[in-house]
């Protein structure tokens, strides 16, 4: 099951279309999720007849809106809808325990008019076991390409499968793309690198991991796009040509920690299409 969370923003309807979407390409029931979420609002926990309950009605017309955009993109997608009380980052981690995949909208209705992520889709991306998907606003032409990243570490395994499915489902290409840089002793007197070896090197390791996946998708127009940059700057440039950047949640240095490596949270900011994070 995908679980979508709206809120009535215009990021969470583009959610919305894209978990249709892929609940479409999956195969998978959808659910659509409104947190009711009284804390800031101080409304009274216990409404009386005379002054009815203007949340829920609220959340009630998001989710009819959104489960009726759904039934008109993707008629033949089973969907319900939910409207639960609490604040929206727990009740989204909450329902994430046993789903497939979690979809929100990078921005809200709340929170600052310039912020590029929201502080619901921040916690969602970084506490969440399953794939999360973060979805901008905007609309934006089909490309045909996934963008994966992947460092040198074993983290990004899980990426590179959820990405290799989601190429084979769109019928896209897939670039893997694997950005590395020399570290800052390199350039110490001291250690003397032949970087046409180190090119080579980077090269071959990604190769390498890529053979067993080609085998399992021998579909899949594989792209390899290895370069020396910064991770972060190579991955946002590569996702203004693509319709879904897919990252790890970490690589090397933050093994077990639940939150997000700077490269996963940077292009959850800067990308310009859907993040998915998948987390090791
Ligand atoms: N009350 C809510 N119920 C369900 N999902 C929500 C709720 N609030 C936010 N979300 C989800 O999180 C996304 C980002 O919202 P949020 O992080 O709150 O941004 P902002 O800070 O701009 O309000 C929304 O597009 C929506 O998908
Ligand atoms: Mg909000």
């Amino acid at each position: 099951m995908i679980i979508v969370g709206v809120d009535g923003s215009v990021a969470a309807r583009a959610a919305v279309e894209w978990a249709a979407n892929d609940a479409f390409r999956m195969r998978v029931p959808l659910r659509i999720v409104h947190a009711v979420d009284r804390s800031p609002y101080q409304i009274s926990k216990h409404p009386t007849p005379a002054m009815p309950d203007l949340l829920l009605r609220e959340g009630q017309r998001i989710l009819r809106e959104a489960e009726a955009l759904v039934r008109e993109r993707q008629p033949a997608v089973e969907v319900e809808t939910r409207d639960i009380e609490g604040a929206p980052a727990e009740v989204l981690r909450e329902q994430a325990e046993d789903a497939t995949e979690v979809v929100v909208g990078s921005r809200g209705r709340g929170g600052f008019a310039s912020a590029l992520l929201g502080s619901v889709s921040m916690h969602v991306a970084g506490h969440v076991r399953c794939p999360v998907v973060v979805v901008r606003g905007e609309h934006r032409p089909t490309y045909g390409e996934v963008v994966v990243g992947v460092d040198d570490s074993p983290e990004c395994e899980p990426a590179l499968a959820y990405a290799f499915e989601q190429a084979k489902l769109r019928g896209s290409a897939l670039r893997v793309l694997h950005a590395w840089q020399v570290p800052v002793h390199a350039f110490a007197p001291e250690a003397s690198y032949d970087m046409d070896e180190v090119r080579t090197a980077q090269h071959q390791s990604v190769s390498d991991r890529l053979a067993i996946f080609s085998r399992d998708y021998p579909a899949v127009k594989l792209v390899e796009d290895v370069q020396s940059a910064d991770p972060m700057n190579a991955l946002t440039d590569a996702s203004e040509r693509a319709d879904l950047l897919v990252v790890g949640s970490h690589g090397r240095g933050a093994l077990g920690s639940m939150v997000l490596g700077s490269v996963s949270r940077g292009v959850l900011h800067h990308a310009h299409c859907p993040v998915a994070v998948v987390r090791a």
